[in-house]
C-alpha cells in the first residue's frame, strides 16, 4: 500500500540559504554560512580533519561589462551562501559527514566498486528489492534537504523551503535545473544547467549517484546499484510490462496493478517561468505518471545499435558553440539534438527516448518524476562510460564557454557539495560503479 507523502510548508520568515536543511532552519537561517557543525561540533568537521568552510570565489564570467544575469542558480550556490564546506580526502556531504562516491565506513576508508545492471539481468529479488526501494523513498522524508518554492522569482523574501521525499528532492533537483534562466529581469530558455551545454552528461551523472546513494543510506543496503535499460534497436518498449516500469492505458496512465499506479509528479501542471513550483501545497491538482510508447508519430522507435555506435566514434567531447547547434560533438549526439550518422540536426538518442515516451518522460522539468527516466539516464550513462574510456578522457577535455552554469570549474547546479563540471570526466570507478556487459556492450 502507498502512501502518499505529505509535505509540510515550512515558513520562515529569513530567507538566505537553500537545500541543506541544517542551513535553513533555526539558527543558521540566520546567518550566510552553509557550513554546519558535524558531530565533533566543528563547522564542517573540521577539527576531525573532514573538510573545511570556506568562502565563494565567483568562477562564472559575465561576458560584457553589464552585469546581465540575475539569476539565483548562477555561481552556485552564491545567491544564497557566502561560504559553505569543502571536503577533504575520501569525505564528502553538505557538512563533509558523509563519503565520496564509492566509499563507506567511519573514515571513508573503504571503497566499494557496484555493479549497475541492465534490468533483465536481475534475478526477481532484486528486481522487486528494486521497485520496493523506489516506493519507500517516495515515501520518506528527507532528513538532509528540503526544496524551495518561490511565489515569485524575482523576489527573495517571497522564497520557502519545504519538506520533501528523498525520491522528490532527486526529481526537484532536475526541475530546478530546468528552469528558464534569469537574464536582466527576464527569462532566457535557450539554455539551462542541466541541459544543452557540456555540463549535460555529468549533471545527470552525479544525479544518478546522489539517488543511489540517498537509497543506499536510506535502506543501509551498500551494495545498491541502480540498473539500467538497454533500449537499443527496440520498437515496443520491452519494459513497459505490470513486472516492470508498467503498462499504460489508452490515455496513457499507468495500470492500477503496476508498481507506480499511484505515483504523482511534483511540479506537475505548474510550467511558469517566474516561479518555482508550488510542490504538493495543492497535491489534489496533481499529475498522475503517464506515457504513450511509440504514440508520437515523430518518435515511433527507440535508436539503434547503429547510431549508439556512430555516437561512440564521435571523438570530440563537445565543440563550439557548446550547445544544441554543435557538430561533431559527442556531447550534443548522445544528448540527442545532433544526428551522429549523418550529421544533420535532428532529435536522436537521449531526447528521442524522451519524446518516444511523451507524457511524464516527454516535459523537460517533470520527467524525473517518472523512474524510467532513471534507468534511461542509466543507459545514456553507460554510453558515456564508454566513450571514457574509449577515448581515455580526463577532465582536461571539458571546454570552457560562456553558457552560466556549464564552465569546467563551476558546481554542477543545484548540488551539495560543490562538484565542478569537468570533475565528471573521470571515470566511473572513481565513483564507485561500473557497468555490466549487455548484448555486446
Ligand atoms: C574572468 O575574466 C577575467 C578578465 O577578463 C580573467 O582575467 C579571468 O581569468 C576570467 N576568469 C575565468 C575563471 O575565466
Ligand atoms: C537590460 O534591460 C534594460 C531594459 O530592459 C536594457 O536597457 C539594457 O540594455 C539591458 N542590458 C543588457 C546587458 O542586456
Ligand atoms: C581513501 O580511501 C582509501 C581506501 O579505499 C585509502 O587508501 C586512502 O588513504 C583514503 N584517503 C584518504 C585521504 O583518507
Ligand atoms: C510492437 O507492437 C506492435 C503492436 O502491438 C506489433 O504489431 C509489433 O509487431 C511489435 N514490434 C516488435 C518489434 O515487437
Ligand atoms: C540518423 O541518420 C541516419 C542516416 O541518414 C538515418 O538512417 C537515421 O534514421 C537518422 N536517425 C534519426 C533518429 O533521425
Amino acid at each position: 500500500m502507498i502512501v502518499f507523502c505529505v509535505f509540510l510548508v515550512l515558513c520562515y520568515d529569513l530567507v538566505q540559504a537553500q537545500f541543506p536543511r541544517f542551513c535553513v532552519t533555526g539558527a543558521a537561517s540566520k546567518s550566510d554560512s552553509c557550513c554546519p557543525l558535524w558531530t565533533d561540533l566543528s563547522p564542517c568537521g573540521l577539527r576531525s580533519g573532514r573538510g573545511i568552510c570556506r568562502d565563494f570565489v565567483p568562477v562564472f564570467n559575465q561576458s560584457g561589462h553589464v552585469p546581465q544575469y540575475n539569476d539565483d542558480r548562477l555561481n552556485w550556490p552564491k545567491y544564497y551562501f557566502t561560504s559553505a564546506c569543502e571536503c577533504l580526502g575520501n569525505y564528502s556531504g553538505y557538512r563533509c559527514g558523509d563519503c565520496k562516491y564509492g566509499y563507506f565506513g567511519e573514515k571513508c576508508d573503504r571503497k566499494i566498486t557496484i555493479v549497475r545492471k541492465e534490468i533483465r539481468e536481475l534475478s526477481l529479488l532484486e528486481r522487486k528489492r528494486f521497485f520496493s526501494y523506489l516506493a519507500l523513498a517516495k515515501i520518506t522524508k528527507s532528513q538532509d534537504f528540503v526544496i524551495l518554492y518561490t511565489g515569485d522569482r524575482h523576489h527573495k523574501d517571497t522564497y520557502r523551503f519545504v519538506d520533501a521525499s528523498i525520491y522528490d528532492v532527486f526529481s526537484w533537483i532536475h526541475y530546478y535545473s530546468t528552469k528558464p534562466i534569469l537574464k536582466n529581469g527576464t527569462f532566457d530558455d535557450s539554455t539551462n544547467y542541466a541541459h544543452q551545454g557540456p555540463a549535460f552528461p555529468g549533471w545527470h551523472r552525479l544525479g544518478l549517484l546522489f539517488l543511489e546513494r540517498q537509497i543506499q543510506l536510506m535502506t543501509g543496503d551498500e551494495n545498491f546499484a541502480l540498473p539500467y535499460w538497454d533500449w537499443r534497436g527496440e520498437q515496443n518498449c520491452s519494459i513497459c510490462t505490470n513486472d516492470f516500469l508498467g503498462d499504460n492505458d489508452e490515455q496513457g496512465f499507468l495500470s492500477q496493478y503496476s508498481y507506480f499506479a499511484f505515483w504523482k509528479s511534483i511540479c506537475s501542471g505548474y510550467n511558469y517561468d517566474d516561479s518555482y513550483c508550488l510542490a504538493a501545497d495543492d497535491f489534489n491538482q496533481l499529475e498522475k505518471l503517464h506515457r504513450k510508447p511509440g504514440a508520437n508519430p515523430h518518435a515511433r522507435s527507440l535508436p539503434t545499435v547503429q547510431e549508439v555506435e556512430d555516437t561512440l566514434n564521435l571523438e570530440h567531447f563537445d565543440r563550439f558553440p557548446y550547445n544544441r547547434y554543435a557538430q561533431h560533438s559527442f556531447r550534443n549526439a548522445l544528448e540527442g539534438f545532433l544526428n551522429a550518422s549523418d550529421g544533420e540536426f535532428q532529435t536522436t538518442m537521449h531526447n528521442l527516448v524522451h519524446n518516444f515516451f511523451g507524457g511524464t518522460m516527454g516535459e523537460v522539468p517533470i520527467s524525473s518524476n517518472d523512474p524510467i527516466f532513471l534507468l534511461h539516464h542509466c543507459f545514456i550513462d553507460k554510453i558515456y562510460e564508454k566513450w571514457l574510456q574509449k577515448y581515455n578522457a580526463t577532465p582536461d577535455v571539458y571546454p570552457k564557454n560562456d553558457q552560466p552554469g556549464q564552465g569546467p570549474d563551476e558546481c554542477a547546479t543545484p548540488y551539495f557539495p560543490c562538484y565542478t563540471n569537468k570533475y565528471f570526466l573521470h571515470w566511473s570507478d572513481k565513483f564507485g560503479y561500473d557497468y555490466s556487459i549487455y548484448k555486446g556492450m
